[in-house]
């Protein structure tokens, strides 16, 4: 199990360089990759059409395929913003929950390293453990709790992959300074300050999933200081970091991930509900699939204008 054949930078090399070979010149070397979370893909239509070239992963060699209801799968090159930024958007990502390995969760981050990429911004939908944060608010992240990793599924296990990194990176530096900074700004260009939703600054916790966590779980996240909770782009940054891509990420926080639940027998409210109000009571806080898509189709338009102003500002990298 140690060693892969032919080697991952062997196959993101050839996967490179099929991408480029269907690119016009224009597209060649985008600086900046975007990975789209769930029902953040919108950013695809605001592409500049002028060219604008898509690869269903499926039709990528050495690409995993996306398995999940609601994800596309899909990389769309073309240019961004007034100064027309190349870049590439990953529309849709491979999970570790669809049974993927950690090598093939990462596999695009790494091509995107081979095609030249400086910058990555990778976004996703996750679950709001601090209770100051709202459905839709958006979470431009300054660290992580990488809950998979530090138990040994970790993208970096194995033979270090010398073509890409070192074997002991650091992270303590891995969300990007400047890019945070850019965030707020962008925001307060946007004039997003002055409306319901609002910007905060906070800790990923990265869990395999595909569960949603209990409360339990969810207490104890809380307790490690995590903010928000989700089910991928630890893996990513992590990868993009071990290569020196420089790392912006943005949560949009789709549901609140519930703490509190006492015993029932300690709670005297609970003797006399009703089993509808019981139902209620029980069901607070429980997560679900349809509820996270119906947060990312109303929050994604912000997300969508604010990561288009911060690549259009990147256009001197
Ligand atoms: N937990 C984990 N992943 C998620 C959640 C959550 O509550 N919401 C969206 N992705």
């Amino acid at each position: 199990e140690i060693t892969t054949s032919p080697s991952t930078y062997q196959r993101a090399t050839e996967t490179a360089s099929h991408i480029r070979s269907a690119l016009p010149d224009v597209l060649q070397n985008p600086k900046v990759a975007i990975v789209c979370g769930s029902g953040l893909g919108g950013l695809a239509q605001t592409i500049d059409p002028t060219p604008k070239v898509e690869l269903a992963y499926e039709n990528i060699p050495n690409f995993p395929k996306s398995t999940v209801q609601g994800h596309e799968g899909k990389f769309v090159f073309g240019r961004l913003g007034p100064h027309q930024t190349p870049v590439a958007l990953l529309v849709g990502r491979a999970h570790f929950y669809e049974g993927h390995t950690m090598d093939m969760v990462t596999f695009a981050t790494r091509v995107c390293k081979l095609m030249g990429v400086e910058v990555i911004i990778v976004t996703n939908a996750a679950g709001g453990l601090n209770q100051n944060y709202a459905v839709g608010d958006i979470v431009c992240l300054n660290d992580h709790l990488n809950m998979a990793g530090l138990v040994g599924i970790h993208p970096l296990r194995g033979p270090n992959l010398d073509d890409f990194g070192v074997r002991f990176p650091p992270l303590s530096d891995a969300y990007d300074l400047d890019l945070r900074v850019r965030v707020h700004r962008a925001w307060k260009t946007l004039g997003l300050d002055k409306q319901k939703r609002r910007l905060h600054e906070g800790i990923y916790a990265f869990v395999a999933g595909p569960t949603y966590e209990t409360r339990a779980e969810c207490r104890m996240l809380r307790g490690f200081g995590a903010d928000v909770v989700g089910m991928s782009t630890v893996p990513e940054i992590v990868v993009a970091r071990h290569s020196g891509i420089r790392v912006l990420a943005l949560s949009l926080v789709t549901n609140s991930a519930v703490l509190e639940a006492g015993p029932l027998g300690s709670d005297e409210a609970l003797q006399s509900m009703t089993k509808a109000e019981l139902d209620a009571h029980l069901g607070r806080g429980k997560a679900n699939h349809e509820e996270v898509l119906e947060a990312g189709r109303e929050a994604a338009k912000d997300m969508q204008a604010l990561v288009k102003l911060i690549v259009s500002d990147l256009h001197e990298l």
